[in-house]
């Protein structure tokens, strides 16, 4: 198992240049060009030839590397993995396979898709001793807290020191953060672990491990796991967002793989980020116990004298929609139909919605539903608790992560990310003695 990666580097073409004038003087900057035509000013050489640096707070403007793997055009509401568009993926694949994709740029044949799901499937286990560390959480400990841990964690066990491990550590990585988040879950609600079953698919022994109890093996429905699937595959990359360039960020000054993905699970976990579904079910839920006026809540969301904002609406990105939403508000009626569940949740989503979109702040700012705006609609359907929506979300996310480290470190002109600063601070002074100040 080692496919041919395509590379992130060898494409990008400098077809033009971009004239600078600074000070007076004029200086020529490459045009990069992206296999779909993104252009991008290539400014490597700017401060050493006139001295000055970009200032991109949030990075909205920066490309911050060369990549091959996901391509987003934010305004036609495209997304694909490696060319392959997401809709299809969705519908189609399945997230083992989607992970094999982003991991090592091809879909796999019938023989590496073999060697891949039974590494996966023989590396579920969780070492013996790492199942005492659950002990010493706090029963309400937050699952995002104990994943980052048990992920650090990881590291102990398996060092990625000696060469040829790689593969082998990514393998278990993705083997394992199902039992991990799992097992943080049955610690929150006092039941009794439950191990990973090798005859089960990745999303179903996912779901036994959530659900079964000893008296009562948990019966999987093929609903649940096709639901669970698909979401697992919209999350599983979007290129160069907050908690994927905190992966490049921390494995740029070359920590370990397990350091480095548990960094991204704490960016992750940021209610801008991540966290967004579990706040948008929290929302959801406040304005029902609220009488159920989510005009109220839009016009609190459109205060600029209020704090609130409608969670699960707006993006970086995509200013037209999220293709991951389109999919995800279709799947939450059929989901919901199939399991026979009636969520009220869903109809003041839908009305939440559908108001926004009229309304002139929303629309002229761009924002519409983002991926978790109807993401926890679903979760809630499959009986996963608010508290994992956004383990959820780091368990779909995992193979971008480790797709895009494995990019940056395969790269041999990959250096460590430092970025600037201008800095606005007070100019040097001499120190004062606390006894004269
Ligand atoms: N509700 C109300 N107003 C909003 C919202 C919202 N959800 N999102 C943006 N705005 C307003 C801002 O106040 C701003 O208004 P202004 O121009 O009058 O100052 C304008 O829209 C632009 O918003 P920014 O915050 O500048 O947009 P940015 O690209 O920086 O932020 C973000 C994007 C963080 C997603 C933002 O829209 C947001 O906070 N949304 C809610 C949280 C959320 O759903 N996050 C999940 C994102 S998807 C993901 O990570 C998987």
């Amino acid at each position: 198992m080692n496919p041919q990666v395509p590379t992130a580097t060898e494409k990008p073409s400098a077809a033009t240049t971009a004239r600078l004038t600074l000070d007076g003087k004029d200086y020529d900057l490459p045009v990069v060009v992206g296999s779909e035509g993104e252009r991008a000013i290539d400014i490597r050489k700017l401060r050493d030839t006139t001295g000055a640096v970009t200032l991109d707070p949030g990075y909205g403007n920066t490309g911050a590397c060369l990549s091959a793997i996901t391509f987003i055009d934010g305004d036609k509401g495209i997304l694909q993995y490696r060319g392959y568009p997401i809709d299809e993926l969705a519908e189609q694949a399945s997230f083992l396979e989607v992970a094999y994709l982003l991991i090592y740029g091809k879909l796999p044949n019938a023989n590496e898709w073999k060697a891949f799901s039974d590494l996966i499937t023989r590396h579920t286990l969780l070492h013996e001793d790492m199942k005492k560390f659950f002990e010493g959480y706090p029963p309400h400990a937050h699952p995002m807290a104990i994943l980052a841990a048990m992920v650090a964690s990881l590291s102990t066990y398996y060092p990625d020191s000696a060469n040829g491990t790689t593969d082998l550590n990514i393998a278990r990585l993705v083997a394992k953060l199902p039992t991990i988040a799992a097992f943080s879950f049955k610690k929150s609600v006092g039941q009794p672990f439950v191990y990973p079953r090798n005859d089960l698919s990745y999303c179903g022994n996912f779901l036994n491990m959530m659900f079964s109890v000893p008296s009562e093996p948990f019966k999987i429905s093929p609903v649940v796991e096709r639901a669970l699937n698909m979401l697992l595959i919209l999350h599983a990359d979007h290129e160069q967002n907050c908690s994927t360039s905190t992966v490049r960020m921390v494995g740029s000054s070359q920590a370990n793989l397990f350091a480095t993905i548990a960094a991204g699970i704490a960016a992750l976990w940021g209610p801008l980020h991540g966290g967004a579904n579990q706040e948008v079910i929290e929302m959801l839920e406040k304005i029902r116990a609220d009488g159920g006026d989510y005009k109220k809540y839009v016009a609190m969301a459109k205060d600029k004298n209020s704090t609130f904002k409608l969670m699960g609406f707006g993006h970086r990105v995509y200013k037209n929609f999220d293709p991951r939403a389109k999919i995800l508000k279709a799947a939450a009626d059929d989901v919901l139909k199939a399991l026979g569940v009636n969520d009220p949740m869903l109809e003041i989503a839908k009305n939440l919605e559908e108001i926004a979109l009229r309304d002139e702040y929303f629309v002229s700012r761009k924002l519409y539903p983002n991926v978790d705006f109807y993401s926890g609609i679903i979760y809630r359907a499959l009986g996963i608790p608010t508290d994992m929506f956004t383990v959820m979300f780091a368990l779909g996310r995992l193979p971008g992560w480790i797709a895009q480290w494995k990019e940056m470190r395969d790269d041999p002109s990959s250096k460590i990310n430092r970025p600037r600063q201008i800095y606005t601070g007070a100019l040097k002074r001499p120190f004062v003695p606390l006894s004269a100040r």
